[in-house]
């Protein structure tokens, strides 16, 4: 059996599982969707959001790309926040990144991997702006791992960077920003970086006519 038509066959036990155990199950999330998170993580099949949280559906909008990078430019990811702080009113925003990201690696190297390039350069960015810090780790490793944390704090920085969180602290003191690793090592999410509501940002960000 191919991969994907294990996938179809798992996908008819859970669904009659979740029946037997609640008859109400998908009535209920047909219904209504109100998470109360947003997820921006690495699109690496080791880091499924719902999996290493415990949470079910229904519990986490979710956004995922290579490295977990919020790019200013990036649409996608744009649409997911503006609809996630203004019409689902999520309070709180985590930005997930994960120790042995292969994008990290990648932005550590001196190899072109063709169109991925554009992207990689966001983190080749997040290194140069720490470099200093990073450069003082001993081994390649702790420097990819330093360069993770790194990553993931740039990223918050980003999300408050934009006119939709902004305008959502001004107006509704929400959400709240949480940069957070993942270690693949033993599956422990550590906290990294935290930006509640109202922080201030570096000045030449601040939007004051929102
Ligand atoms: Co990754």
């Amino acid at each position: 059996m191919e991969a994907y038509q294990k996938l179809l066959q798992k996908n008819k036990i859970w669904a009659s599982e979740q029946v037997s155990e609640d008859p109400e199950y998908f009535l209920r999330l047909n219904k209504l969707q109100a998470p109360e998170i947003l997820w921006i993580g690495c699109s690496d099949s080791r880091v499924p959001a719902d999996r290493i949280t415990g949470t079910q559906p229904g519990e986490i909008f979710v956004h995922r790309n290579i490295s977990n990078l919020v790019v200013p430019t990036d649409l996608n990811l744009l649409s997911v926040l503006q609809f996630a702080v203004e019409v689902l009113h999520v309070r709180h925003i985590i930005v997930c990144g994960h120790h042995n990201c292969g994008g990290i690696a990648a932005a550590m190297e001196h190899k072109s991997h063709g169109l991925m390039d554009q992207w990689i350069w966001n983190i080749k960015n997040v290194y140069r702006i720490h470099r200093d810090e990073i450069d003082q780790a001993k081994t390649e490793e702790e420097k990819r791992h330093l360069l993770t944390e790194y990553n993931v704090k740039e990223q918050v920085l980003n999300l408050a960077k934009t006119s939709i969180i902004q305008n959502a602290w001004k107006n509704q003191q929400l959400p709240h920003l949480h940069g957070w690793v993942y270690d693949l090592r033993d599956g422990i999410i550590n906290p990294v970086f935290e930006m509640p509501a109202g922080t201030s940002i570096d000045p030449i960000y601040e939007l004051n006519n929102l």
